[in-house]
């Protein structure tokens, strides 16, 4: 299965930084070539990075997109806009955007479809919130999200990537147990129709990736904070697994 370690910079660093950024990260990279490594900027930062990050290993993902493709949204990003200007992946269902934004399984449905038909990449992110996890609801919540987003798709999945993140392990510190997240790994591989990429993320740093990246089951990393560090993304990028 293919190894991702992908960085999701959020609200993070305007054009200027972001430049700097991508540059840093292009360095720290340079020898890695048997994973794919995948940078999130916001919007405003797409076109820069993309533009640095041409011709190199370097992937570009948007952090969200509409599932229209053009018309009276307004605020909103056409999927189309996001291909045009070379980026390749989009999140999708990030928990702050489930949680923060309040969207709704049936809007990511729609939105994984179009990002389908118009050839981006989809990560989907699912997880439990920290409530769900103490009244052992995880499973059930993991798989009501993959029933849901997936609904009509399902044979389609190994086209996309699927990113385990505990809501409660994000930007908190605290990170499932790499057993713990090989055990959800193997519950939705379970779920899924066709064999896919999953991921793990909720702070993951350096000092953790390699026993995350260990687990058989775990397939690479969704990294926030830690990827707005050249050194530390980096780092996590060249783990070596056995
Ligand atoms: P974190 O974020 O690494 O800062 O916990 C992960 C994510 O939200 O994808």
């Amino acid at each position: 299965m293919e190894q991702v370690i992908a960085g999701n910079w959020k609200m993070n660093l305007d054009p200027a930084a972001s430049r700097i950024l991508v540059q840093q990260i292009l360095i720290e990279i340079g020898v890695v070539r048997e994973r794919t490594i995948i940078v999130f900027p916001p919007f405003t930062s797409l076109l820069h990075v993309a533009e640095i990050a041409r011709n190199s290993c370097l992937k570009i993902g948007a952090q969200n997109m509409h599932w229209e493709r053009k018309g009276a949204y307004t605020g909103e990003i056409s999927g189309l806009f996001l291909t045009s200007i070379g980026v390749e992946y989009v999140l999708i269902g990030h928990s702050e955007r489930r949680h923060i934004l309040g969207e709704t399984d049936e809007m990511l449905n729609r939105k994984l479809k179009t990002a389908l038909d118009i050839g981006l990449i989809s990560i989907l992110c699912v997880g439990e919130t920290e409530t769900e996890k103490e009244q052992e609801q995880t499973e059930e919540v993991i798989e009501k999200q993959l029933h849901e987003g997936l609904k009509g798709i399902e044979k389609e999945v190994h086209k996309m990537i699927i990113a385990y993140e505990p809501v409660w392990a994000i930007g908190t510190g605290k990170t499932a147990t790499p057993e713990q997240a090989a055990s959800v790994h193997a519950f939705i591989r379970k779920n899924l129709k066709k064999p896919s990429t999953i991921l793990y993320g909720g702070s993951v740093k350096p000092e953790n990736a390699e026993e995350i990246m260990a687990q058989e089951e775990i397939n690479g990393v969704l990294v926030g904070g830690a990827s707005l560090n050249a050194a530390a993304f980096g780092q996590i990028a060249r783990v070596k697994v056995p």
